[in-house]
């Protein structure tokens, strides 16, 4: 069945809508007093991600608050590698720790693909809990890290300024690395198929850091996994197309490479150029994005002028979805998120007149 506000949807297959819809990376989080409210009450990140209801909750707090125009599934990237039995936890002011990072022959050896009707049941539970709560008001999205984003994190086993482990690796045994990253392609087309088929609409795959890739080893350790996923991705569920988003940080350099893996959309960060962007690739994929994420710390007037540049950037006619450059700061002023919402939609318009 078709979304009531099914305008996401329209802007991902280059359909024409009437104003250019948004949604904003990260949008269910900490600068929100609900989300915090909820998280308390869970009591800690994973005891939220893994509770279909607190799930269900927190997804549809910013739909409900800002008039967003798609919601997107609340779990995490690292799910998957968790699954694979590395030890997630969420240290306080530290962030992701696996207690058990893949970093020798033997380490390598034990990954597997979980079943994600098994381990990653609470993901897929949660995913038809929100579709029964969202009624059909707007989409909502699945997602998944990349299998070179993912690596970084079960490699590292943390976050990281250089990942340093994971560059070692793929220089001295980049053999290794690459066994990594087709057992992690595997475990996430199967992931979003799961939540393909339990009601996602859409699907965003995550490459936060493909980025810090030198040009070549971006397309053979990163895009080329991204590729072997989406080739094994459902494109049609319930009769409908299920559009897949492919977001890179960082890879304004490859738009190319990246519009030709057969995704429908590409992510852009807030540093590339979206007139030219759409002159390389818009007329093969749609184009989401690219607000800088700290332009919500503006004040009103600032915010409007950055949403407009965005959209004139953009210009007219579809195939646009707003979005930030990046996920939203955790320090946002709440209110400054309407601004922007209602600028994107009020704005928008003058683009989209027949
Ligand atoms: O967009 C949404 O609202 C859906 C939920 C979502 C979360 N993480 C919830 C979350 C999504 C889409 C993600 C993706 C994610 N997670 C990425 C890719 C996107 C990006 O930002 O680059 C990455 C790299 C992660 C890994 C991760 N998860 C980190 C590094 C951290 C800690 C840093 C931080 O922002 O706190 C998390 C924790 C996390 N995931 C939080 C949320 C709301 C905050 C934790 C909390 O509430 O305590």
């Amino acid at each position: 069945m078709k979304p009531i506000n099914d305008t996401f949807l329209r802007a991902l297959k280059c359909q024409p809508t009437e104003f250019t819809p948004l949604w904003l990376m990260r949008q269910a989080g900490r600068y929100l007093p609900e989300y915090c409210e909820t998280r308390a009450r869970a009591g800690s990140f994973m005891g939220l991600a893994q509770n279909p209801d607190y799930a269900t909750e927190v997804t549809l707090q910013p739909i409900d608050r800002y008039g967003i125009d798609a919601a997107i599934l609340f779990s995490d990237i690292l799910t998957v590698p968790d699954a694979m039995g590395l030890g997630l936890s969420f240290v306080a002011g530290e962030g992701p720790v696996f207690a058990r990072p893949v970093q020798t022959e033997e380490d390598v050896a034990r990954l597997y693909v979980p079943d994600p009707n098994v381990e990653l049941k609470y993901v897929t539970d949660a995913v038809s809990s929100i579709r029964r709560a969202l009624n059909n008001r707007v989409p909502l999205i699945g997602f998944s890290g990349s299998p070179f984003t993912l690596a970084c994190y079960m490699i590292e086993g943390r976050g990281s300024r250089d990942f340093r482990t994971v560059k070692t690796m793929m220089y001295r045994r980049p053999d290794l690395l690459h066994r990594i990253l087709d057992v992690n392609a595997r475990a996430v087309a199967s992931y979003l198929n799961a939540q393909i088929k339990a009601g996602a609409q859409a699907v965003q795959i995550f490459d936060t850091w493909g980025g810090m890739l030198a040009d070549g080893d971006f397309q053979a350790f990163s895009l080329r996994y991204t590729k072997q996923v989406l080739d094994a991705l459902i494109r049609e569920n319930d009769g409908e197309a299920v559009p897949s988003i492919v977001f890179t940080k960082g890879g304004g350099e490859w738009l190319s490479d990246i519009a030709a893996t057969g995704c429908d959309a590409v992510g852009l960060d807030w540093t590339v150029n979206l007139t030219r962007a759409r002159t390389l690739i818009g007329d093969r994929v749609a184009l989401q994005g690219n607000l800088d994420p700290l332009a919500l710390f503006g004040d009103e007037e600032s915010i409007r002028r950055e949403v407009r540049r965005v959209l004139d950037a953009y210009g007219s006619g579809s195939g646009h979805v707003f979005n930030l450059g990046h996920g939203i700061n955790q320090f946002t002023p709440i209110e400054n998120v309407q601004i922007l919402v209602d600028e994107v939609h009020a704005y928008s318009r003058r683009y989209h007149e027949a």
